[in-house]
């Protein structure tokens, strides 16, 4: 396995690899990597003949306030698991090496769906995804790239932007992986104190008491199930943010025997998490 932190790196790296007509999988990543991350590069093992690892942490997607100064950086660990898992690359390049010494004049928005959920209280956050991932794509310009159904609005985004665009570029969407209590694996659990982790389990618990409510065919009101889910996460400690329905293409739930995604974020102490459920109906 091989890290490159520059542009000219990796393009040289990967340079013969297109030559030789090998498909190369693209797992972007801000490090800090656990057995979320790895279910990618397995999957994109499975998919590719090369896989290329990014690990950034983008300035860009964290608001004012946020934790982007205090965002674990782990490279030699990271390295460790990649190896591990088969990575053939690992490309980590500096700000300046992705933002150069110019102001960013050039962005991708991505309307409406950009908008909702996580985009009300993190307004810039998803046009920071948006732009830092198509300038990644431009870089390493994949086959195929993968990304965790965990961040289900930020894949949606992606989805679209790789229509819009024009990318050909296959998105993958992998499963969400739980530890053994539910709990979704996520870089911002190290924030949480042994008591809060116990307490961030709940978040399961509430999609999936919603799941059964709608389930069970006697309720017959979304906005009264997901309210109940909201009240129990507040009576837990959690400040929500949001617990909502919508379709898979996070379009409004108009009944309750469609296909349905239940998003929740909440923050316990400082620490904002999300998480989702799918729920089939047909
Ligand atoms: P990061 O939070 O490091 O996540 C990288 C990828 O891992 C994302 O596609 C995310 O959905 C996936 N992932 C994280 N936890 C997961 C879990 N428990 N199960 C499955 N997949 C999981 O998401 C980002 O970085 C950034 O926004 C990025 C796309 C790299 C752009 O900067």
């Amino acid at each position: 396995m091989r890290t490159e932190v520059t542009l000219q790196g990796l393009q040289a790296a990967l340079s013969p690899i297109r030559l030789a007509r090998k498909s190369i999988g693209f797992v972007p990543t801000m490090g800090n990597l656990h057995q979320g991350h790895i279910a990618l590069v397995k999957e994109a093992k499975k998919y590719c003949d090369v896989v290329v690892v990014s690990i950034f942490v983008n300035p860009s997607q964290f608001g004012a306030g946020e934790d982007f100064e205090k965002y674990p950086r782990t490279l030699e660990a990271d390295s460790q698991l990649l190896a591990d898992a088969g990575c053939d690359m690992i490309f980590a390049p500096s700000v300046q090496q992705m933002y150069g010494n110019k102001p960013q004049l050039t962005t991708v928005q991505v309307n409406d769906i950009a908008n909702d959920l996580c985009g009300k209280s993190r307004p810039d956050h998803f046009t920071g995804v948006a732009t830092v991932v198509t300038k990644l794509f431009n870089m390493v310009q994949p086959n195929a790239a993968f990304f965790g159904e965990k961040d289900w609005q930020q894949l949606a985004v992606i989805r679209h932007l790789t229509t819009d665009l024009c990318f050909s570029i296959d998105i993958i969407g992998v499963p969400i992986v739980r530890d053994e209590q539910g709990l979704a694996l996520s870089s911002r659990n190290g924030y949480l104190s042994p008591e809060e982790k116990q307490t961030a389990i709940q978040i399961y618990k509430t999609l999936k008491m919603v799941e059964q409510e709608v389930k069970s065919g006697q309720a017959t009101d979304l906005d009264a199930i997901l309210q109940r889910g909201r009240d129990y996460l507040t009576q837990q400690g959690f400040v929500v943010d949001y617990l909502e329905a919508r379709t898979p293409d996070l379009k409004m739930v108009t009944d309750l025997g469609q296909d349905m995604v239940v998003l929740a974020a909440a923050k316990l102490g400082s620490t904002r998490l999300i998480d989702n459920l799918q729920i089939k109906c047909s």
